[in-house]
């Protein structure tokens, strides 16, 4: 089966260069917190640009709760946030606190739309929080303006769009801060769980780690309620092997979306938009179609592992079903759940693969239709 992802193929890509990192981690005895998070930091905000900080956390949910708690916000602070995201966006939110109103996405882009958030705006309203789905960067110009307008804080989720930009300026350095997962499958993902908070303040920067590690200042005092939510060394060490090579990594992944899009277009499916003033970090590649569940097993019986991102719009899990705010008005995310297909996207997948993953879905349409 040729899996959607793959992220034991980017382990055998840079194999020895892990490896001896790893071997580096395991013989210092330190493992929690050290020289390897500090580098990682280090190297991480300076792929953004030269005003940047970065701290490692333990996963994108906690980054996305620290950041939150990190500006200081709680108990019925509303943050704007589309329903078309992982769980684990609308989970982060709930760590810290908040309350998640939902806004529904662009059509085009499937990211949180404009429009939408101007309608959920109230007087709770505290923070927009655009998730760059699928490596797709949201309308960050649009959603500073309205966040300008109404005074409110912005916190870009770039859990899948590491490395993405709009006219050369990439994803997460919009906002003041912004929450990223490395989680394994992700364009920057280690052995494990990970996540990283960028800022251009220092002083936020120290404040998340304090915020990390039970509120602690130097001396070990907690001089606020924190968390424990460290990055561990091996992680620390495997991101700072993978991000030398992300760049060229997301740009595999683009020659890939860009000869699927090729073959496709004249079929009738709705494609993911590449324009040219983006890069699009292309984490999954998400066709639109009618009788997409067909297709999913006619792929799979083709050894093509076709999956769902989402099976389920976070507004329709029972765990937040009825309960959040926007939650009943979102006609273009509910449509897209009914025709999202994600086919395979890696940056090691073979041409011999790609062909096939093309060749079969031609002649589905040409068989079936
Ligand atoms: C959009 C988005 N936000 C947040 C997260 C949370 O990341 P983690 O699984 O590392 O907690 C993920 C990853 O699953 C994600 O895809």
């Amino acid at each position: 089966m040729i899996p959607f992802g793959d992220p034991s193929a980017s382990y055998q890509a840079h194999k020895s260069e892990i490896d001896q990192a790893i071997k580096r981690v395991l013989d210092s005895g330190w493992y929690v917190l050290g020289t390897e998070v500090d580098a990682f930091e280090k190297e991480f905000a300076s792929f953004h640009g030269k005003d940047f900080h970065a701290v490692g956390v333990a996963n994108g949910t906690d980054a996305i709760a620290l950041c939150l708690r990190g500006i200081g916000l709680g108990t019925r602070d509303e943050v704007i946030t589309p329903s078309h995201t992982a769980v684990a966006t609308v989970a982060g939110i709930e760590q810290a606190g908040c309350t998640p109103v939902f806004a529904d996405i662009d059509p085009i882009t499937r990211c949180i739309s404009p429009k939408s958030i101007e309608k959920r705006l109230g007087t709770n309203t505290r923070a927009i929080m655009p998730v760059h789905i699928y490596g797709q960067p949201a309308a960050m110009h649009r959603i500073l303006e309205i966040a300008q307008a109404y005074d409110l804080m912005v916190v870009e989720d770039c859990s899948q769009a590491h490395g993405a930009e709009i006219d050369g300026q990439k994803v997460g350095t919009f906002a003041d801060i912004s929450a990223y997962s490395c989680y394994p499958t992700k364009n920057l993902g280690g052995t494990g769980d990970g996540g990283v908070i960028l800022c251009r303040s220092k002083e936020f920067a120290e404040k998340i780690k304090s915020l990390r590690q039970y509120g602690w200042n130097k001396a070990r005092e907690s001089i606020i309620p924190g968390f424990n939510s460290r990055l561990d060394e091996l992680q620390a060490a495997i991101l700072r092997v993978k991000l030398k090579y992300l760049a060229d990594d997301n740009d595999k992944r683009r020659a890939i979306a860009l000869r699927y899009n090729a073959a496709f277009k004249d079929l009738p499916i709705t494609l993911p938009s590449l324009v040219e003033n983006e890069l699009h970090a292309m984490h999954l590649y998400v066709i639109e179609c009618d009788r997409r569940n067909e297709l999913m097993e006619y792929l799979r019986s083709h050894q093509i592992g076709a999956s769902l991102h989402y099976p389920l719009a976070v507004h329709q899990h029972a765990a937040y079903a009825n309960r959040i705010s926007g939650g009943d008005a979102l006609p273009v995310t509910e449509q897209f759940y009914q025709r999202n297909l994600t086919l395979p996207m890696f940056p090691e997948l073979s041409n011999d693969a790609v062909e096939h993953i093309i060749s079969t879905i031609q002649n589905w349409f040409r068989e079936k239709n």
